[in-house]
């Protein structure tokens, strides 16, 4: 076994009263996906805080490249390789996709007073990474505003490739993106896999972590639900377990019941009126023959 390049053994958080993480372990392998699954208040942001160095577990270990480390600012992840690619992506919309691409780190040509960005560079840097990864752009002057929520992730995602991140974490990618701008955004993720990084994927999607991961850790409230690996685990068990099997179940059984209950008692959940016919329905429920 090889070592994880970033590892969580126990690893807790708690945000004054509230617990967000409570003992969490998981395990990041260069050339592997890593998924974290989760529905909303899980503690999927905490652990991503926790892995990109904005915040500090409280309890646990965390190793990165096997060393035990208390991250203490997305800096100091960063220069141990460590890049973050968020939900809501700092890009500056109006700039050029070259130079959203090469932000803060804009290299420079000529020297004293001679000295300015080399533009040129920049263009053709940004053109051959993105068609490193497969993405072909007509056009990287075009501001990277005008681009697609998808393609602008990708767009994060070669950037980190480039800078040279050997862990690449990214929030919910696919959250806000519908099948066909998934599955592209998914492509590129399995790209920067292939190119041999280790990857962290946060969703709730169960179909898209079971389609590129090799790992998958189910979060609830903050706990573990769950710990699998691609051979362990098939699609139909991760959703169940995504969902709450059981409490899928309950909720199946409320739904069935509640038309049925709502007449009998109040006379609710009558259909509307057929406004094709202009005929009430009555106060029963029935509707006339
Ligand atoms: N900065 C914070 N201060 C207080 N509570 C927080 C903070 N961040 C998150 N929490 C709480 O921690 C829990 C986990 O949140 P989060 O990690 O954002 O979950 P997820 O990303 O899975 O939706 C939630 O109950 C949330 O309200
Ligand atoms: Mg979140």
């Amino acid at each position: 076994m090889t070592t994880a390049l970033v590892e969580l053994d126990g690893v807790s958080k708690h945000y004054g009263g509230v617990r967000a993480l409570q003992d969490v372990s998981l395990q990041v392998h260069a050339g592997e996906i890593t998924c974290v699954l989760g529905d909303n208040g899980a503690g999927k942001s905490t652990l991503i805080k926790i892995i990109s160095g904005l915040h500090r577990h409280d309890a646990g270990t965390l190793r990165v490249d096997g060393r035990e480390t208390a991250l203490s600012s997305p800096r100091e992840a960063l220069d141990l390789g460590i890049a973050t690619v968020y939900q809501d992506l700092a890009v500056v919309p109006l700039m050029p996709v070259w130079r959203n691409f090469f932000l803060g780190s804009e290299p420079t040509t000529g020297k004293g007073p001679f000295k300015r960005l080399d533009v040129a560079r920049m263009r053709a840097t940004t053109r051959a990474e993105l068609l490193r990864m497969g993405i072909d752009l007509r056009d990287v002057d075009q501001p990277i505003g005008t681009l697609s929520g998808g393609e602008r992730q990708c767009v994060a995602i070669a950037r980190a490739v480039h800078f040279g991140a050997k862990v690449l974490v990214l929030d919910e990618p696919t959250a806000a993106l519908g099948v066909k701008q998934s599955g592209v955004v998914l492509t590129y993720v399995a790209a920067a896999r292939d190119a041999g990084l280790g990857v962290v994927l946060i969703t709730h999607n169960p179909h898209h972590a079971h389609l590129v991961g090799d790992r998958f850790v189910l979060l609830k409230r903050g706990v573990m639900a769950g710990s699998h690996t691609r051979d362990s685990v098939t699609l139909d068990e991760l959703t169940r377990q995504m969902a709450g099997g059981s409490e899928l179940e309950a909720l199946r059984h409320e739904l069935e019941r509640a038309p049925a209950a709502g007449r009998i008692e109040d006379g609710g959940h009558r259909p509307p009126p057929d406004p094709r016919r202009g005929r009430p329905t009555d106060p029963q429920g029935r509707q006339d023959p």
